[in-house]
């Protein structure tokens, strides 16, 4: 696989294709370089991660913008109660993502400033492997992957990788596949590319290969096996140790 040629087809098609979602303008780059804007990135790509997490983009947009609203910040959200965040998350179950979001928040206003690192983030209550990157790559630029479900369909197809992705010697490599493959110039976008690529066209079923931006380089797809490649559905979004 040429990643030059993946990173550089994937952002040509995530630019002409992604989606205007409200966290996307929360973390555009227009704050860049001064603190303060990155660290509100950071808090609006934390929320949105963590309610994208088992709920769909539609059901999260107004889930995110009526929180957003009520807490604008990580300072306001350390001050609300878990009464109030509780009922606010209403509907989109499993409240333990609600208790972590603000025992998060009030670890981070302790601590005087947003972690800015994937490492330092993992360090937060409730931030696992997968939020860890997500936020360090879209907010801070940090160059480190980000793997779901949809991006082990998607590497599990350009590498051709058969292996059940919840072995921990699989899940390993998927990461490490990932992170080689990560653009350095455009760490989160790239990131959101292969999520979006895998939540649209590199489906479970029925690929939509003829549309792909990296089909000239899908290993599956010149093996002509895109269904041999594992269909995940629950995958673990932690590295194992
Ligand atoms: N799924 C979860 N988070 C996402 C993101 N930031 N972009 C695209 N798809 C996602």
């Amino acid at each position: 696989v040429a990643a030059a040629a993946v990173r550089a087809e994937l952002l040509r098609w995530y630019d002409a294709n992604r989606r205007d979602l409200p966290w996307r303008r929360a973390a555009e780059p227009a704050g860049r370089g001064s603190g303060r804007g990155e660290e509100q990135r950071a808090y609006a790509v934390w929320v949105s991660e963590v309610m994208l997490q088992q709920t769909r983009v539609p059901v999260v947009v107004d889930y995110y913008s009526r929180w957003m609203a009520r807490w604008p910040t990580v300072d306001s959200l350390a001050a609300a109660t878990q009464e109030e965040v509780n009922e606010m998350w209403a509907g989109l179950g499993y409240y333990r993502r609600a208790r972590f979001l603000l025992e998060g928040a009030k670890q981070i206003v302790e601590k005087g400033e947003f972690p800015r690192t994937a490492s330092a983030l993992r360090e937060v209550r409730g931030i696992g492997d997968y939020t860890a990157g997500a936020i360090a790559s879209i907010a801070f630029n940090e160059v480190v992957p980000v793997v779901d479900g949809n991006v082990v369909r998607v590497i599990s197809r350009l590498y051709a990788i058969p292996d059940n992705p919840k072995e921990s010697s699989t899940v390993k490599r998927f990461w490490q596949l990932t992170g080689d493959l990560v653009d350095p110039s455009r760490p989160g976008d790239f990131n959101q590319a292969m999520m979006e690529l895998g939540a649209t066209l590199c489906s479970k079923t029925k690929p939509g290969c003829s549309q792909c931006p990296v089909s000239s380089n899908c290993q599956a797809l010149t093996l002509s096996n895109q269904n041999a490649s594992v269909k995940v559905t629950d995958y673990p979004r932690v590295v194992p140790k």
